[in-house]
């Protein structure tokens, strides 16, 4: 029999990159009766919610919201936009740039995959040298995954498309930002991405459930001529429905319920002061494991994430044994290495709901499980760490100082 109290007295510490903790308001928020979704009230949820998504994703363009974890946000950009046959460029950046690729594959597109060493971003050269050798412009979309989850590499999206446009190709730019919306400066209209991809378990702070497409002007009139079975995922219907607050089909009543409370609290911190939070928090968590004598799996210093990082264990060390000691020990999960990289990483997640003590027990749990797993390493990284806070601390005040002030 399942049961869920099966934890130790205390807070469990879920430090995986996503499903992400869940703050108490918008658990309580959820907690609400579930209403009439054809009813005057929801209606008024609905256009209040999609107000305050767009600022989210940096864009005044429609938002689409599905009922789906991030796969099915992932199926729709592609059925919405694109025709049986159609090319489409992706990159190996790590398992979920490999996963969209093999679900794209499954809905008949072809597939052109530039292989990756799962430790390093998008190429912008790549994609410019690729597309200017497409003279027919056979390539319909350049598919990207902003915040490699696998891996806790971020790729540079407004070079991405610099080199699209230096490239003249008219393909369409399609943005997986699951891992990385909420928590890392993203910007649809700004950076010209024609559809975002979104999940809500991340830095948008509910549980999973609800996933997005945000969608340019661009890719709404690719809908248009798109000739990929598509029914349930449809853009058209949803949006029209959405103009007067309701949905085609019965809509997640109480995550929407969670969306409209996690969009509040984002607003009342700021995008602004959310994304430097996860800077900082990223880097004190660095310096941890430099601390610690460990490897940060991300290269290159411009594509280190802010919403995780994936961390090296030393040879013949298995990350997953750690993995199972620290959530024995100290009722805390961490992120499991996936794909190629099982065994060989773990993923620390400091993104969504967390603020600075979480972030030291965090470490703390991490230090203690090094050397309860006989992990050779240095007793350095959670000192690094808390130095690190106290010195960039003073910019960060709380919204209550703030307030106070
Ligand atoms: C970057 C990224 N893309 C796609 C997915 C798949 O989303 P889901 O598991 O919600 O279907 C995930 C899940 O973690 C992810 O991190």
């Amino acid at each position: 029999m399942f049961q869920l109290d099966s934890h130790p007295s205390g807070r469990h510490f879920l430090q995986i990159p996503g499903p992400t903790n869940v703050p108490d308001r918008v658990l309580l928020a959820m907690g609400r009766p579930t209403i009439d979704h054809r009813g005057p009230e929801f209606a008024r949820l609905t256009l209040e919610i999609l107000d305050g998504l767009r600022p989210v994703f940096q864009t005044e363009g429609p938002v689409v919201i599905y009922p789906a974890s991030g796969t099915g946000a992932w199926e729709a950009a592609l059925v919405n936009t694109l025709s049986p046959g159609d090319r489409v460029l992706m990159f190996e950046t790590g398992q979920f740039a490999t996963l969209w690729r093999a679900l794209a594959e499954k809905l008949g597109l072809v597939v052109e995959f530039v292989p990756g060493d799962w430790r390093s971003g998008v190429d912008a050269a790549q994609v410019e040298a690729r597309l200017a050798e497409d003279r027919a412009q056979a390539f319909k979309a350049v598919l990207v995954v902003h915040n490699e989850t696998s891996t806790g590499v971020t790729s540079g999206i407004p070079a991405i498309r610099q080199a699209i446009d230096r490239a003249g190709h008219p393909a369409l730019l399609m943005v997986d930002t699951i891992s990385s919306l909420g928590s890392i400066d993203y910007r649809h209209a700004e950076w010209g991405v024609d559809v975002t991809v979104a999940g809500s378990q991340k830095g948008l702070m509910l549980p999973p459930g609800l996933s997005f497409n945000a969608v340019s002007d661009k890719a709404l009139a690719a809908s248009r001529q798109a000739r990929l079975p598509r029914a349930y995922w449809r853009w058209d219907e949803i949006i029209a429905a959405n103009r007067q607050g309701y949905f085609p089909s019965t809509p997640a009543t109480n995550l929407l319920y969670g969306l409209h409370e996690a969009l509040a609290m984002l607003r009342e911190e700021g995008l602004q002061a959310v994304f430097a939070r996860h800077q900082r928090h990223a880097e004190a968590t660095r310096r941890a494991v430099r601390g610690w004598g460990l490897e940060v799996l991300c290269r290159n210093p411009d594509e280190y994430s802010g919403a995780l990082t994936a961390v090296l264990m030393p040879e013949g060390h298995d990350a997953d044994a750690f993995r199972r000691e620290v959530l024995a020990r100290f009722d805390m999960s961490l992120g499991t290495g996936l794909g190629r990289l099982a065994g060989r990483v773990f993923r620390i997640g400091h993104l969504g709901y967390f603020n600075d003590l979480m972030l030291c027990g965090t470490l703390c749990g991490v230090e203690m499980g090094l050397a309860q797993s006989a992990v050779p390493h240095a007793r350095n990284g959670v000192a690094e760490a808390l130095a690190f806070l106290q010195e960039s601390g003073e910019s960060t005040a709380t919204t209550a100082q703030k307030r106070a002030a």
